[in-house]
């Protein structure tokens, strides 16, 4: 997969795709990352890259005429689809992962000062994703997220250990409890049925505290999901063990 990434600051993503799983895909030719600097396709001599904002305000806005350049130099003849990030996006989720990690590229324009003009956004922009309701300082963190989450879906990108088919979100559930050596820590003990052997058991287990989990932190996800007999028993459980509780 090709992404090409716009930014003023290419220098920022040096680190996180030079290091563990991203630099592994990059050396392996399964993910081509290509930066451009924005700056690059300014033309005149101080290299200005945004302007006031017509009608008065604060901030400043990119200029369309150097981002339009950028745009075609990086698309070229190529139909690419052209990810604008902002905060006025729709709001970035797994399901948004899997449908990019089928493409074989698209482009990231990351934004700064107050955004964008206007027409690069309805002419040259497919889709204006967000990470999140909070406002970051420009879009090359939200950048490195997008090419984090969509390069670990890729066939090769994770071993079997990472594997990505039981993360948190893949089946629509978050992930549950993990325990690992020594089986008791300062008194802590492990959960005596993870050291019991018994592999139906455990997943039963692991699929009742991924529901507990998730009826805590994200009772929306339980309210989307199809629950299938076995889950909706286990809820039952759970929502019983919570009313016994109350009642001592
Ligand atoms: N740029 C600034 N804040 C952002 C956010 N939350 N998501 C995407 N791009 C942004």
């Amino acid at each position: 997969m090709r992404i090409d990434i716009l930014t003023l600051f290419p220098e920022m993503f040096s680190g996180p795709f030079s290091t563990s799983i991203i630099k592994r895909a990059r050396d392996q030719g399964i993910l081509d990352i290509r930066l451009w600097n924005i700056r690059d396709f300014a033309q005149d001599k101080h290299k200005m890259v945004d302007d006031t904002p017509y009608g008065g305000g604060a901030g400043m806005v990119l200029k369309p005429d150097v981002l339009v350049r950028c745009i075609e130099a990086v698309t070229d003849t190529r139909k690419v689809p052209m990810i604008y990030l902002s905060p006025q996006g729709k709001v970035w989720d797994q399901s948004m992962c899997k449908r990019y990690a089928k493409l074989d590229g698209f482009v990231l324009l990351c934004g700064h000062y107050e955004g964008i003009d206007q027409r690069v956004l309805e002419h040259w922009v497919d889709e204006e994703v967000s990470i999140g309701d909070y406002v970051l300082t420009g879009g090359e963190l939200p950048a490195m997220v997008v090419v984090d989450s969509v390069a670990r879906l890729l066939p090769g990108v994770l071993g079997s250990e990472e594997s990505a088919v039981t993360d948190s979100f893949y089946h629509g559930l978050l992930e549950h409890p993990q325990y690992t050596r020594p089986a008791e820590f300062r008194g802590l003990k492990v959960p005596e049925i993870l050291l019991s052997g018994h592999h139906q058991n455990i997943a039963r287990w692991r699929l009742k505290e991924s529901l507990r989990k998730t009826m805590i932190a994200r009772p929306d996800l339980i309210e989307k999901r199809e629950l299938s007999e076995e889950e909706r028993q286990i809820l039952d459980e759970i929502i019983n063990e919570k009313d016994s509780r109350k009642e001592e």
